[in-house]
């Protein structure tokens, strides 16, 4: 299937590592030119140079998507290095998990900040070109856990309400050809996954409990978003795709 992809301009965060990196992948695979926008600057880099050096396109830059100046700069450098931006992946996350009673402030509010704020932020800094452009796609990364997960009422709320911005979103800006969209994930092997101490129990319970018996890959996630992105998606807008391998 022809995605329409070749030369068009992609910003995705937290593509560093994990679900972002391979995403990136995907979207120089599929001729686009990409921003690799991760708060870790340094692993941004070696990403973006071995997209590079695959062939692909791919400029890293440090980027804070919880600081409006930061946010601002990474769209101001899409623009200056590639003329357009055509896709925005919200995809920069991560999770502090603990039981509400035993919950620090500080946990709360870098999880809701992440998901939430750094949507925002980078949302509306790319609708401007994008409604100049008369063409957008922005893809938000929620995650299965919008459906509630006990210990994670920070991570579970944040995700909900990003499909609340996702769904508001879609209804604003679709009269400038703007598609907004959202994938939930189930549990996708990534580092960020393999460092929690109870893996192989997460493991083990993925491939008795989830329909589709093991646990996602990041190519999962990416191809999904790849086709959101597309030209094929373009009637498609408001939605929450999960892929979980049939664990709902
Ligand atoms: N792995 C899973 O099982 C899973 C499941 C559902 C949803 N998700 C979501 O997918 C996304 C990616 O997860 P992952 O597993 O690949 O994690 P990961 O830790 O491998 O990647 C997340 C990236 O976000 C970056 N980041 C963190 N804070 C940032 C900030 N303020 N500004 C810019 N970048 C920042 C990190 O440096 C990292 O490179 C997250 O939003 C996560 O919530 C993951």
């Amino acid at each position: 299937m022809e995605l329409g992809l070749k030369g068009k301009v992609a910003v995705v965060t937290g593509a560093a590592h994990g679900i972002g990196a391979a995403t990136a992948a995907a979207f120089c695979k599929e001729g686009a030119a990409v921003l690799v926008a991760d708060i870790d600057g340094p692993a941004a880099q070696r990403t973006a140079a071995a997209l590079a050096a695959g062939g692909g396109t791919a400029v890293a830059l440090a980027v804070d998507v919880t600081d409006e100046a930061s946010v601002a700069a990474m769209v101001q450098v899409v623009l200056e290095r590639f003329g357009a931006l055509h896709v925005l992946v919200n995809n920069a996350g991560f999770t502090r998990d603990k039981r509400i009673t035993r919950m620090p402030v500080e946990d709360w509010d870098a999880v809701v900040d992440v998901v939430l704020k750094g949507a925002f932020l980078c949302s509306r800094a790319a609708l401007a070109p994008m409604a100049e452009q008369n063409f957008g796609r922005i893809i938000n990364i929620s995650s299965r856990a919008h459906l509630g997960n006990p210990g994670q009422a920070n991570y579970s709320a944040a995700k909900a309400g990003l499909l609340g911005f996702t769904r508001a979103l879609a209804l604003e800006q679709g009269r400038h050809h703007v598609t907004v969209n959202a994938v939930a994930p189930g549990i996708i092997d990534t580092d960020a996954v393999r460092r929690l101490p109870h893996f192989e129990k997460v493991r083990e319970a993925a491939e008795k409990t989830t329909p589709i018996p093991r646990m996602g890959v990041v190519e999962d996630i990416a191809d999904t978003v790849l086709y959101l992105a597309s030209e094929r998606a373009g009637y498609i807008t408001g939605e929450v795709v999960h892929v979980t391998g049939g664990r709902y």
